[in-house]
């Protein structure tokens, strides 16, 4: 976990360049970036494709860090060998998708992966409160997933406050993470509020100074 009051920031590669994905991937490494997010969507479960494990396991041959993958997909648990063996490090599931949530999660450990939960800014925090212990982190979307250079729903600073509340009465290890529309205002708004991990993607890979951006970030 992040010292208290700092955050990890994980720079979301749906904003990258994939002509140059080598260069921005050093490029974000070099300014500071501590993992890289990997947003998966299936065109089923959000109304937009990106990539699966076939472009993860390229990424993964281009960094050292760690490779959290965002599943946007309807049917995670069809794909978790295929994550696994792509190099994937932490595979995060939504709530509200089709997969059976509880074996989905025991399966992602079982294949030496992190299991993560995430919720969508409609989506009550009662609805994950069974997978808490479950989990190594929870990641609070704050806006819509599908797409990138969205704006920020301020619901997801009630969520952090009260996960972050949560894990201290209950004991719990879970990184709370948040994702969508995260900046310089909203970043710190997130930070303060609990967040262990802040993922950026338009606000990130669109400064010419990242690690500016990036240490602005982590606080
Ligand atoms: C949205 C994705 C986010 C997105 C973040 O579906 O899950 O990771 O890429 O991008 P920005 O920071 O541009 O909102
Ligand atoms: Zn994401």
């Amino acid at each position: 976990r992040p010292a208290e009051g700092q955050a990890w920031v994980a720079p979301s590669l749906l904003s990258a360049d994939f002509t140059a994905l080598k260069t921005d991937i050093d490029n974000m490494t070099a300014a500071g970036a501590d993992l890289l997010h990997l947003d998966v969507m299936d065109g089923h479960f959000v109304p937009n494709i990106s990539f699966g494990p076939f472009i993860c396991k390229f990424v993964r041959g281009l960094s050292d860090l760690p490779l959290d993958a965002h599943l946007m997909i309807s049917h995670a648990d069809q794909y978790l060998e295929a994550f696994a063996k792509a190099g994937v490090d932490g595979l995060t599931i939504h709530v509200e998708a089709e997969a059976e949530v509880g074996p989905t999660l025991r399966r992602i450990v079982e294949l030496g992966m992190k299991p993560g939960i995430s919720l969508n800014p409609g989506t009550p925090l009662a609805d994950i409160l069974p997978w808490l212990s479950a989990v190594d982190l929870v990641l609070v979307m704050s806006v819509q997933p599908g797409f990138g250079g969205q704006k920020f729903n301020p619901v997801a600073l009630e969520k952090i406050a009260e996960l972050k509340s949560r894990r201290d009465s209950e004991g719990q290890d879970f990184l709370i993470n948040v994702d969508g529309g995260i900046n310089d205002v909203t970043g710190p708004e997130c930070r303060q509020a609990g967040a262990d991990i802040l993922v950026s993607g338009s606000w990130l890979f669109g400064a010419s100074d990242r690690s500016e951006r990036i240490t602005l970030l982590r606080g």
